[in-house]
C-alpha cells in the first residue's frame, strides 16, 4: 500500500486506507461535499454572459454557431471590450489580455483549489472533470460540441447525467470570471483543467486561448460522454467519435487517479487511490496490483479492492484490463510515470482544443506555483 502514498502537494491530502474507508461510511447527511442540492437543479440560471464585444453578433439571429463564429473571430483576434466599472454592456474600455494576463488567471485558479471542507481538500478533480465534460462532447465527425462556447452552462446540457456534480466546479470559478470578465467561460474552463493538473502534481500542458462563449441553441445533444457502467466497445465508441485511439484513451483515463465519485452525482462511490489529490501512475498500478471484486452494496455495480475494501473502480476501469489492445498501455503506464505524464499532457491538451477555431498556432505553458 505504501508505495501508493506520495508526498503531498499544494492541496495534495493522502487518504489513508482508514480515512478512504470512513470516508466512503460517513453518512450522506454528514458528508463534507453534501453541500450542494442532492441533484443537479434542472433549471440552473445562466452564468452571466461575457463581456460584449464591440462589433456585436446580430442579436435577432437564432443561429448560436454563426454568433459563435463571429464572437470566436473577435477573440482569437484578442480583442475584447468591457466596461470595468458599471453592470451595463456599455464597452468603456478596449481591452487586448496578455500572456501576463492569462497567467494572472491561473494564478487565482491555482489559490482557489484548496478547501478543506471539500471532498479530500481540492476543488482540483472537480475542475478537470469539468474541463474533460466541457471537452469531450466533440464530434469529429459534425464537426459539434467540445470547448468551444461552453454550453454546459444551460440546460438541457448542465442537467444531463453525466454532468452531473459539475455546477460545483463551475460555481467555484464564478468569482474568477468576474475579476476578468474578458476571458470566455470556455477558456476559464480549460485553462481550470490544466491548472488543477498541474498543481496536483501531474504534467505541464500546452494551452491557448480562443475559445467563444455561444448560446444555449449550440448545447450538444445528451449521450456523448461514457457511460461508467459499460465496457470497451462503448469506450472506443465515444472517444473514437472526438478523434482519439486506444493509447490515448487509456492515457486520459489515467485522470483517475484523482478524485472521487459521489453517490448523489454519479451514483458511484469512492476514490480510486489512496492520494486522490496528487496525480501519479498509481491508478494503472492498483488495476493491475490489486484484486478486485464486484462491491455488495445497493448502489450502481463497481469494484472495490479486496485488500482494504476503501478503493473503487468503475466497469469502465475495469475494462481497460479486460480488453488486450488498452491492457498493453495499462502495463506501460504502470512501470513509467514519466511515459503516462508525456502522453497525457499531450492527450488532455488535445481533448481541450478539440473543435476550437483557433488563430494562432502559438500554445502558452504556466508554471505550477508549487515549483
Ligand atoms: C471511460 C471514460 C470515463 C468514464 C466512464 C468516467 C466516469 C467517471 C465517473 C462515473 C466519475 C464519478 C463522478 C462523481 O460521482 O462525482 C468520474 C470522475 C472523474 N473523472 Fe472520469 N470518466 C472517464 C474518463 C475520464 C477522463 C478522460 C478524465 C480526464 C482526463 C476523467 C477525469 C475524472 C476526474 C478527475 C474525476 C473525479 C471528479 C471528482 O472528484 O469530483 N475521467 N469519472
Amino acid at each position: 500500500m505504501s508505495t501508493y502514498l506520495r508526498p503531498t502537494l499544494r492541496c495534495a491530502r493522502a487518504l489513508t486506507p482508514r480515512v478512504a474507508r470512513s470516508a466512503l461510511v460517513r453518512p450522506a447527511a454528514v458528508r463534507l461535499y453534501a453541500t450542494e442540492p442532492p441533484k443537479e437543479a434542472a433549471a440552473e440560471p445562466a452564468a452571466p454572459e461575457p463581456a460584449a464585444p464591440k462589433t456585436e453578433a446580430p442579436k435577432s439571429s437564432s443561429n448560436g454557431l454563426l454568433i459563435s463564429a463571429v464572437v470566436a473571430a473577435l477573440a482569437a483576434g484578442g480583442y475584447y471590450y468591457y466596461s470595468s466599472s458599471s453592470a451595463e454592456a456599455t464597452p468603456t474600455a478596449t481591452f487586448v489580455p496578455t500572456y501576463d494576463d492569462y497567467k494572472k488567471v491561473y494564478a487565482a485558479i491555482a489559490d482557489t483549489l484548496e478547501d478543506n471542507d471539500y471532498d479530500d481538500g481540492s476543488y482540483g478533480p472537480v475542475l478537470i472533470r469539468l474541463a474533460w465534460h466541457a471537452s469531450g462532447t466533440y464530434d469529429i465527425n459534425t464537426k459539434t460540441g467540445g470547448s468551444n462556447g461552453a454550453t454546459m452552462r444551460f440546460d438541457p446540457e448542465s442537467s444531463h447525467g453525466a454532468n452531473a456534480g459539475l455546477k460545483a466546479a463551475r460555481d467555484r470559478l464564478e468569482p474568477i470570471k468576474a475579476k476578468y470578465p474578458w476571458i470566455s467561460y470556455g477558456d476559464l474552463w480549460t485553462l481550470g483543467g490544466v491548472a488543477a493538473v498541474q498543481e496536483l502534481g501531474g504534467p505541464i500542458i500546452k494551452w491557448r486561448p480562443g475559445r467563444a462563449d455561444a448560446d444555449a441553441s449550440a448545447c450538444t445533444p445528451d449521450g456523448r460522454l461514457p457511460d461508467a457502467a459499460q465496457g470497451s466497445s462503448h469506450i472506443r465508441d465515444i472517444f473514437y467519435r472526438m478523434g482519439f485511439n486506444d493509447q490515448e484513451i487509456v492515457a486520459l483515463v489515467g485522470a483517475h487517479a484523482l478524485g472521487r465519485c459521489h453517490t448523489n452525482r454519479s451514483g458511484f462511490d469512492g476514490p480510486w487511490t489512496f492520494a486522490p489529490t496528487y496525480m501519479t501512475n498509481d491508478f494503472y498500478k492498483l488495476l493491475l496490483d490489486e484484486k478486485w471484486h464486484w462491491r455488495k452494496w445497493d448502489g450502481p455495480k463497481q469494484f472495490e479492492d479486496d485488500k482494504t475494501k476503501s478503493l473503487m473502480m468503475l466497469p469502465a476501469d475495469m475494462a481497460l484490463v479486460k480488453d488486450k489492445s488498452f491492457k498493453k498501455w495499462v502495463e506501460k503506464y504502470a512501470k513509467d510515470n514519466d511515459a503516462f505524464f508525456a502522453d497525457f499532457s499531450k492527450a488532455f491538451g488535445t481533448l481541450l482544443e478539440l473543435g476550437v477555431p483557433f488563430k494562432t498556432e502559438e500554445t502558452w505553458t504556466f508554471t505550477p506555483t508549487t515549483a
